[in-house]
C-alpha cells in the first residue's frame, strides 16, 4: 500500500506521514529532505540555486548530509524550494523516490507532488493544509523551542513566498491530486489531525475494497 501526502510547508503533513508510518507499519520517505540536501549542497558548494545547471550539481551530495542539522533549517527550506523548480533536479530525484514508493512493503511519503506525479497510483491520497497564520505560528513555536525570537510577520511572508513558488512553477506545481482526501489542521491538535488522517486512510481503503 502506497500512502501519498502531499501539503505546503508546515501544515503538519510530515508529522501525520511519519504517524501514519508508524500505524501502518510502512516505510516513510519526507521527500523535502532530498530537495533540502540539493539546495544545501549547492550553497555550501558555493553554487548559485537559481542556475539549473548549477543546482544540478548539487543532486550528487553525500548521504551524510541527512545527519545534518542545518538541513532541517528555515534557510534551507528556501534553499529547496529554489532549486526545486529546475525540471532536471526534479527528474534526477524521480528515481529515488518512486522505487521507494514501490517497494514490495509499500510506504508512505510526503513531499509536494507525491500523488501528483511521483506515485499517482497510490491508493490512499491526502492533502494536508492550514492557514498561512496558523503555519507561521507553529514554525514561531518551533523556532522559539529552540531559543530563537523570530518575526511573526517575517514568518507569515516567508511561508507566502514559499508557497507562491510550490503553487506556481510550471513542473509538478503544489495542488490537491485527484481523489485526495483534504484534511484542514488549522485549528486541530496533533493528536486529532492524526485521528482524522487515520480514519480518512481508512475510509479510502474500505472505498476501494467495496469497489
Ligand atoms: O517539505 P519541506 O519543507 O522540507 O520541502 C522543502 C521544499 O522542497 C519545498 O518548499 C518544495 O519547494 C520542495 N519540495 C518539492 N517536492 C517535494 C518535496 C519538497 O518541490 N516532493
Amino acid at each position: 500500500m502506497i500512502i501519498a501526502v502531499d501539503g505546503p510547508a508546515a501544515s503538519g503533513k510530515g508529522t501525520i506521514a511519519r504517524a501514519l508510518a508508524e500505524h501502518y507499519r510502512l516505510p516513510h520517505l519526507d521527500t523535502g529532505l532530498l530537495y533540502r540536501a540539493v539546495g544545501l549542497s549547492v550553497a555550501r558548494a558555493g553554487g548559485d540555486p537559481d542556475s539549473q545547471a548549477e543546482a544540478l550539481t548539487g543532486c550528487h551530495f553525500d548521504e551524510s548530509i541527512f545527519s545534518d542539522p542545518e538541513l532541517r533549517s528555515e534557510a534551507t527550506g528556501a534553499l529547496a524550494s529554489r532549486v526545486s523548480i529546475h525540471p532536471a533536479v526534479r527528474e534526477a530525484l524521480v528515481k529515488r523516490q518512486r522505487d521507494f514508493a514501490d517497494q514490495p512493503a509499500g510506504a508512505v511519503l510526503d513531499g509536494r507532488d507525491i500523488g501528483t506525479v511521483i506515485a499517482p497510483h497510490a491508493p490512499v491520497k491526502l492533502y494536508v493544509t492550514a492557514s498561512a497564520e496558523k503555519r507561521a505560528e507553529r514554525r514561531m513555536l518551533e523556532l522559539q523551542q529552540r531559543g530563537l525570537n523570530p518575526d511573526f510577520d517575517a514568518l507569515v511572508a516567508d511561508i507566502r513566498a514559499r508557497d507562491d513558488r510550490d503553487m506556481n512553477r510550471p513542473i509538478a506545481p503544489l495542488r490537491q491530486a485527484e481523489g485526495a482526501a483534504l484534511l484542514d489542521t488549522s485549528d486541530l491538535s496533533i493528536e486529532a489531525a492524526v485521528r482524522q488522517a487515520i480514519a480518512l486512510v481508512d475510509a479510502q481503503l474500505e472505498g476501494q475494497r467495496q469497489g
